[in-house]
């Protein structure tokens, strides 16, 4: 018989990948409207209900200029509720997959981020990330903790409004812009959410080992910047347009971003490259 799992944050960007990657599963989608994750008395009574073998976290407060203002609603979502979640997962003797960032690192390292780097995100949002990774890893044992970076695949418009991705919005900016600027001093790995689903598949599939693992599309090794993103975006649309680099100083943000958090994949199967997945998103 299938493996009976429960995907939350089913109706965001990952979620919606993730439901069609565990398509051969016996598979719960559920979103806020199904359970809200900040009501720890829900999680208890609601999962413990449905008793799933393997539960996938992708629900998250994903805002990052917005959590510098919102600290306490992103702690909660990101932070509190991964820990509610991992007690829940461990009483019920479940795996809990729960999705995490290179923004828990500050992004000073001029190498790469390991799966045993250490945290010490330097944003709001990253700290909130940083929290739920803790209360995971305290709080259960059969966890898979997936960090990944720069996520993009096919923007839901189920329920409220989202931000969209840096593809659609450079594509749309483009369509309406001679120039762009964007800047060239944060490096990443551009990640597509048809792939991380995939790879989080082959985790379970593979009966890997519990703990940390990053899941990215392979990139040269220092990573890309969103220059650079943007630039083969352009190319593989055939689309020509002045882009200007500018450096993140310049740029109005609230939340400080991390240079370099570029991480690598030492433990699971690679990913396709980054531009082979771009290629395959913009098909
Ligand atoms: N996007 C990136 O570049 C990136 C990079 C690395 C890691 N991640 C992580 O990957 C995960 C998925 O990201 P994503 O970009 O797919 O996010 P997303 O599109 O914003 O989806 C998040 C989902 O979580 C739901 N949600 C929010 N608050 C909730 C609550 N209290 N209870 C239940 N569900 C709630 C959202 O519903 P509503 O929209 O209705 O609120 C949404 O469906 C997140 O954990 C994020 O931190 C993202």
């Amino acid at each position: 018989m299938a493996e009976k799992i429960l995907i939350l944050g089913s109706n965001g960007m990952l979620g919606r990948d993730l439901v069609q990657a565990f398509l051969d599963f016996d598979v719960t989608a559920w979103d806020i409207e199904d359970l809200d994750i900040t009501d720890s008395d829900q999680i208890v009574q609601k999962i413990s209900e449905l008793k799933p073998e393997i539960i996938i976290n992708a629900t998250g407060y994903t805002n990052v200029d917005g959590a510098e203002t919102n600290e306490e609603l992103a702690n909660q979502i990101n932070g509190h509720a991964v820990g509610e979640l991992a007690k829940t997962a461990s009483q019920i003797d479940a795996i809990l997959v729960s999705i995490s960032t290179e923004y828990v690192f500050d992004g000073q390292e001029k190498d790469v981020y390991d799966e045993t780097s250490k945290p010490n995100p330097i944003n709001v949002y990253g700290k909130s990330k940083a929290l739920g990774e803790e209360l995971l890893q305290k709080n259960c044992q059969k966890y898979y903790l997936v960090r990944s970076s720069w996520l993009y695949g096919k923007n839901p418009q189920v329920g409220k409004p989202r931000g969209m991705n840096f593809v659609d919005l450079m594509l749309k900016l483009a369509a309406k812009n001679k120039q762009l600027e964007v800047v060239d001093d944060q490096f990443g790995k551009p990640t597509y959410t048809v792939d991380l689903a995939q790879a989080v598949l082959q985790l379970i599939e593979n009966k890997k080992p519990f703990g940390i693992y990053h899941l990215v599309n392979e990139a040269e090794k220092l990573g890309v910047s969103w220059y650079e993103f943007a630039q083969k975006i352009f190319a593989l649309k055939n689309i020509t347009v002045d882009i200007k680099a500018v450096k993140t100083a310049e740029r109005p943000d609230k939340a400080k971003r991390p240079e370099h958090a570029v991480l690598i994949n030492t433990k699971a199967e690679k990913l396709s490259s980054w531009e082979d997945a771009l290629r395959e998103y913009l098909k």
